[in-house]
């Protein structure tokens, strides 16, 4: 396994839609590890395969309780309910944060690293790390969702009680 180098934007790789992976074989398990290895070195929640500069649809997400990284291959979004703000960063945008809505509840199908169809249902950060990184495989970032310019904003331009809230922020 090995730390994979991240995109940065503006890197054209993070603009770009993923393609639809067809055969799960042992350069995709390769992937697939060293995506694990790479979010943790980040301490990220989730990553997508953009994000390393690989366009197959895949992403791994693992939330601070979760023993161990759920990887969705192909991973379509079949059902969004409510609506909640979030803060919100991203591994490929470092230093900055915004604020943005996401939905409450995510129903997720996608394949497992096995091959396996399966749904996955978030809520809350879960919901949010699926809606993040699904995005991602299609080009598009959290940046994209922010309407008021003044909802993005640079983390070290923040006072110390805001420095606190946005450790506690999930980048993936
Ligand atoms: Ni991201």
């Amino acid at each position: 396994m090995a730390v994979l180098p991240l995109r940065h934007l503006p890197d054209p790789v993070l603009r770009q839609k993923a393609k639809r992976i067809r055969t799960i074989d042992a350069a995709l398990q390769r992937l697939i590890d060293d995506m694990i290895e790479t979010m943790h070195a980040e301490n990220g929640v989730g990553l997508a395969a953009n994000q390393v500069g690989v366009l197959r649809r895949v992403v791994v997400i693992q939330l601070p309780d979760d023993e161990q990284a759920t990887v969705l291959i192909n991973p379509e979004i079949i059902l969004r309910e409510g609506e909640v703000e979030v803060h919100e960063g991203c591994l490929s945008i470092p230093g900055y944060r915004g604020d943005l809505k996401r939905a409450v509840t995510v129903r997720v199908k996608a394949l497992d690293r096995t091959g396996k169809s399966f749904r996955i249902r978030g809520q809350e950060l879960l919901a949010e790390a699926l809606e993040h990184e699904t995005d991602h495989l299609d080009g598009i970032l959290y940046i994209d969702h922010i309407t008021d310019p003044e909802s993005f904003y640079k983390m070290d331009s923040l006072d110390a009680s805001e420095g606190d809230r946005q450790a506690n922020t999930a980048s993936g």
